[in-house]
């Protein structure tokens, strides 16, 4: 294993009415709150009632930032920057997924600068604190619930990248597995898939050593496959909504890393991607996970068959290390298609005549990827097997 420092300080209400924590968490914060939501999923169902219900009941003066897009804008956070300011909010509350979620953390952290909230997203100015914020989760994929990253576009420049920083962990998280029931079946699966690329990306690590978190991965994703097809098939089923749901939190919450620097290049090539064509992340990372991993495996074949023959029930008798391996990346495309996920750019009508933006993009700050650091030259053919 690699040394570690681990640090998480979210507190987790899971469960059904677990939204009365509410009236428990929110008193120690102050008076004026601000709920960030999105396009108006929380008022088709009864979340947004119940919050307010609450809110009122506590006598909070709450003012509203809506409309916050699937691969958030840096310009809503702005917005809710300005707002943040110019009433004195105490608490942000953000209602929704990961997005969201994403974009309450670069508003709690850009109410307490003066410079200009791209700069943090980029790394030009430090972040010494946040507004406190919590989060009620409506959809289960990123892990931003219980982590202090966040992923912010900026529709002008076309560029999309991940920031993050302690301050901006939620205080508390609260996941009711019944308001993810009105998830959408295409956002389930986008959803699905992002919590199993979380896991790739830390199972493909720089260590050695690592049975504990190994173990833990195959347990997750062995979990998630044998959930995923029946909760498309019954959207409102508590006990699998319940399950994926842990399944998002524990994917991305640093459970699964201690010990090593997972991969990540995946994920840099999707946040490209969906920078300049605005596609769903989970959408983006089932076409390009696959190709990923084909690409790379014979950096280490065994790390690869191991995935196969466990997760994947490959029965490697009769066969090459390298042939287990490539079966088990072929199950992953089969089970991600038998779910409804796409399998190429060409799904979201993406040809190649942006392949050399997408391939700069990917490779802003350097070679990157720590299972295999990945060129350009990697990148583009990643990208081409794609298409
Ligand atoms: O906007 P509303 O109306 O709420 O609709 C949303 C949105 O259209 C809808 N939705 C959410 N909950 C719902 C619901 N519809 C009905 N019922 C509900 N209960 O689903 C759509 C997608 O929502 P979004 O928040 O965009 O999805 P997700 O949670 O997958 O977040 C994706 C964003 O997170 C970033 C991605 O890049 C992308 O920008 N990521 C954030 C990470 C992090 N902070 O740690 C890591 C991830 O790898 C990822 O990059
Ligand atoms: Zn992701």
């Amino acid at each position: 294993m690699n040394t570690f420092s681990f640090y998480n300080p979210v507190r987790l209400h899971f469960g059904k009415d677990q939204i009365s924590q509410l009236e428990v968490e929110l008193p120690q914060y102050g008076h004026n709150i601000l709920i960030v939501y999105g396009g108006g999923s929380i008022k088709k169902n009864s979340l947004y009632d119940d919050v307010m219900a609450i809110l009122n009941k506590l006598n909070m003066n709450v003012f509203e930032l809506s409309g916050v897009e699937p691969n958030p804008r840096v310009e809503t956070a702005r917005k809710g920057i300005e707002i943040c300011k110019k009433e004195s909010i105490d608490f942000i509350l953000a209602i929704g997924g990961g997005s969201v979620i994403d974009c309450s953390k670069l508003i709690a952290a850009g109410a307490k600068v003066d410079e200009d909230a791209w700069n943090i997203v980029i790394n030009k100015t430090n972040v010494i604190d946040a507004l406190p914020l919590g989060t009620i989760l409506t959809l289960a994929a990123t892990g931003s619930e219980m982590n202090s990253g966040s992923v912010i576009s900026n529709e002008e420049t076309k560029e999309k990248y991940g920031w993050g920083h302690p301050a901006v962990f939620p205080k508390f998280s609260i996941l009711d597995p019944t308001y993810t029931f009105t998830v959408p079946k295409d956002h389930t699966v986008y959803g699905i898939v992002d919590i199993m690329s979380h896991v790739f990306e830390q199972y493909f690590h720089d260590a050695t050593n690592t049975p504990i978190t190994d173990e833990m991965c195959e347990g997750v994703l062995r979990t998630v496959i044998n959930t995923a097809p029946k909760l498309i098939e019954d959207l409102e089923n508590y006990e699998l909504r319940e399950t994926i749901l842990l399944a998002g939190t524990i994917g991305l919450n640093s459970f699964l890393s201690m010990g090593s620097r997972g991969d990540w290049a995946t994920h840099n090539i999707e946040h490209s991607v969906s920078a300049v064509y605005d596609i769903p992340h989970g959408g983006g990372l089932a076409i390009l996970f696959p190709n990923w991993m084909r690409h790379n495996v014979s950096v280490n074949p065994e790390r690869f068959a191991r995935l196969a023959t466990r997760v994947f029930n490959v029965n490697p008798e009769g066969k090459t290390v390298e042939e287990v391996a490539l079966e088990g990346i072929d199950r992953l495309s089969e089970f991600w298609t038998s779910i409804g996920a796409p399998s190429r750019l060409s799904d979201y009508d993406i040809d190649d005549s942006q392949l050399e933006t997408l391939v700069e993009k990917s490779m802003v700050n350097g070679p990157f990827g720590r299972f295999k650091e990945l060129q350009a030259e990697d990148v583009r053919t990643i990208l081409k097997m794609s298409l």
